[in-house]
């Protein structure tokens, strides 16, 4: 497999979408539907964007199968899935926050993160026009230049990224552990694209960060640029990052950040929120 072949696809794909998304952008950009709560919007641009990757990927790779956030899965017969975000980030867009992002990865094996494995992947956002790529075993680069894991000190002094769910006992449940978190560490920041914050970590612009309930494409590629950049990577009590849980940040404070989620019981059963 020729993991740096899907790496400069995947840049390619994602540069050309991100050019779509910056050069497009309507004045004022309103909701075209919602998804799995009337605050989990989609605009116009999530829509073009995936189309225009789908389109690039048909022609390119056509027997690859497709993952994306907002169409049908493609069935492919190769064994690779392209996993999509047109627009990771899209209540940023909707607002003009100036952080949201095209993700792209391909994966081998079923398009689930507990089981597939990422070989290659993108993180544009589109705003800055900043970079994130990474090909398995080959390490993470922005805009060309290798990144690494920064190395907090200690949980106390580390600045924390983290993200809500759309569903308000999601939510509710988020808060309550955030009430346990926030006191143990520097700061938290809610930029609110997962895909950039797991760049960050990357980088080592973010020293950690966490966050349940992500979507396959919103950690796909970012996941796989923050673990080639040496951080880890998983879930919580040994499983691996995924809807439950996502921690993301360098050994061994990272270990501590992950104890703390487990001690909150980050991963608990929801109960209904009563308004
Ligand atoms: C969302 C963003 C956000 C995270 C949510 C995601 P979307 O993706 O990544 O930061 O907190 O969990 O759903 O909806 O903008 O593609």
């Amino acid at each position: 497999m020729d993991v740096d072949a899907l790496r400069d696809l995947a840049r390619r794909l994602a540069c050309e979408a991100g050019t779509l998304v910056r050069e497009h952008r309507p004045e004022r950009v309103v909701v075209a539907a919602t998804k799995s709560s009337d605050v989990d919007p989609v605009t116009a641009m999530d829509r073009a964007s995936e189309e225009l990757l789908r389109a690039r990927i048909a022609a390119e790779r056509p027997d690859d199968a497709i993952l994306g956030e907002e169409g049908d899965d493609v069935p492919g017969t190769s064994g690779l899935t392209w996993v999509l975000d047109p627009i990771d980030g899209t209540v940023n867009y909707l607002y003009g926050v100036a952080s949201y992002a095209v993700s792209v990865a391909v994966v081998v094996g079923p398009p689930d993160p507990a089981r597939w494995t990422a070989l290659a992947g993108c993180v544009h956002s589109v705003v800055d026009d900043r970079t994130w790529t990474a090909a398995r075993g080959r390490g993470a680069e922005r805009d060309g230049r290798a990144v690494r894991v920064g190395a907090p000190a200690d949980l106390a002094t580390s600045l924390v990224g983290t993200g809500f769910g759309y569903a308000p006992e999601r939510r509710a449940a988020q808060a309550r552990v955030l009430t346990r978190v926030l006191p143990r560490v520097r700061d938290i920041r809610r930029l609110g694209a997962a895909a950039i914050d797991l760049c960050l970590v990357a980088d080592g612009t973010l020293d950690l960060y966490y966050e349940r309930g992500l979507n396959p494409w919103d950690l796909a590629a970012g996941g796989l640029v923050a673990a080639e950049a040496g951080a880890f990577v998983g879930g919580l009590r040994g499983a691996p990052a995924g809807a439950g849980m996502t921690v993301a940040g360098a050994r061994p404070v990272v270990d501590d950040l992950v104890t703390l989620l487990e001690e909150a019981d980050a991963d608990a059963a929801e109960e209904r929120f009563a308004h």
